[in-house]
């Protein structure tokens, strides 16, 4: 038995939906009692709702679990140590490239604590590290930047836009979980797009995708910090915080070669990528 954690969420969805498709072993999928059954796939057969911050709640869930894809976040993996107590043969722990951020703050703690916890149990898992997830549908990222241009093609950028990123596409994500499934345990991977990119280029690669030319107004760093600052003092709307600001100034830029030599993950580039979610005619895809 499989036991999937996250499995209503962006990833979830899809790594559900290959699962059961691809995987000839019973799965089972805890969702918290708000989460919304009807993105399970149909034919999802065994649902046990319950909440990872109650560790009581949840542990029935563990029993006669041999293996786990632990896609909800990272921070609770220590009510996987709890309900597990040792029983299990394999998990996956999807954690975040974040854990390498150089700007300290409680969300790169937690996943820093998350992935130590599951070091310091010695369960027998894989980490599996993505940079910023993508796809089609709302991925809450890359999405919301093509949405944006849509409506308007002016952006504003935190900084010279040099810094580079490495966004993952989704399938490829998924793909890498069932190979580490495959696999068995053992390993740390990043998962990241095979080539680091300048936001400036995202932001011109994600505008031609929906067919408009970005016009970019680069906003010096410190005075977006200002703000920041200032919003603080003076409680006024801005979607934006120091941490935000400074974290995209970082080269966010990984190496894949242990994730291509031990599961095979050849990502998609993210040009393609975005032909296949903006132009699924063109390229002849489907689409989630
Ligand atoms: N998206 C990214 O760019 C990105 C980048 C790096 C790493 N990651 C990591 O990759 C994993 C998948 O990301 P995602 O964006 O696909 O996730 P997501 O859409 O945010 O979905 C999170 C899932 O976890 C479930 N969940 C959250 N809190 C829970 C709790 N207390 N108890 C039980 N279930 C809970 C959610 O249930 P509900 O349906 O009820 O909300 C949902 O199914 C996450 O661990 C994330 O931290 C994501």
């Amino acid at each position: 038995m499989i036991l999937v954690t996250g499995g209503t969420g962006y990833t979830g969805c899809l790594l559900a939906r290959r699962l059961l498709a691809e995987v000839e072993e019973e799965v089972r999928f805890l969702v918290r009692p708000s989460s919304d059954r009807s993105r399970l796939p149909p034919g999802a057969a065994e649902v046990f709702t319950g909440d990872l911050t109650r560790p009581r709640e949840v542990a029935a869930a563990f029993g006669g679990v041999s293996r786990i894809v632990h896609l909800a976040h990272i921070r609770y993996t220590g009510t996987l140590v709890e309900c597990l107590a040792g029983r299990v043969d394999h998990v996956v722990l999807v954690s975040s490239l974040r854990r390498f951020s150089q700007v300290r703050s409680a969300s790169v703690e937690e996943v820093i604590r998350g992935e130590e916890c599951a070091l310091d149990s010695r369960m027998p898992c894989t980490i599996l590290r993505p940079s910023m997830i993508f796809g089609p549908g709302n991925d809450r990222n890359i999405s919301r930047l093509a949405a944006h241009l849509s409506r308007i093609r002016c952006i504003p950028i935190f900084g010279s836009g040099r810094h580079l990123q490495q966004p993952v596409f989704v399938d490829d994500v998924v793909g890498a979980i069932l190979a580490s499934l495959a696999r068995g345990p053992g390993g740390e991977y990043a998962l990241a797009g095979p080539r680091a990119l300048p936001y400036n280029e995202v932001i011109d690669l994600v505008g031609a995708a929906v067919g408009v030319q970005p016009l970019k107004l680069h906003i010096p760093v410190r005075l977006a910090l200002a703000a920041c600052h200032l919003a603080r003092i003076f409680p006024f709307e801005l979607s934006l915080d120091t941490e935000q600001v400074r974290r995209l100034q970082e080269d966010k830029c990984y190496s894949i070669d242990a994730a291509t030599q031990d599961l095979g993950f050849t990502p998609l580039g993210f040009a393609a990528a975005l032909s296949r979610i903006y132009r699924p005619a063109a390229t002849g895809q489907d689409l989630l």
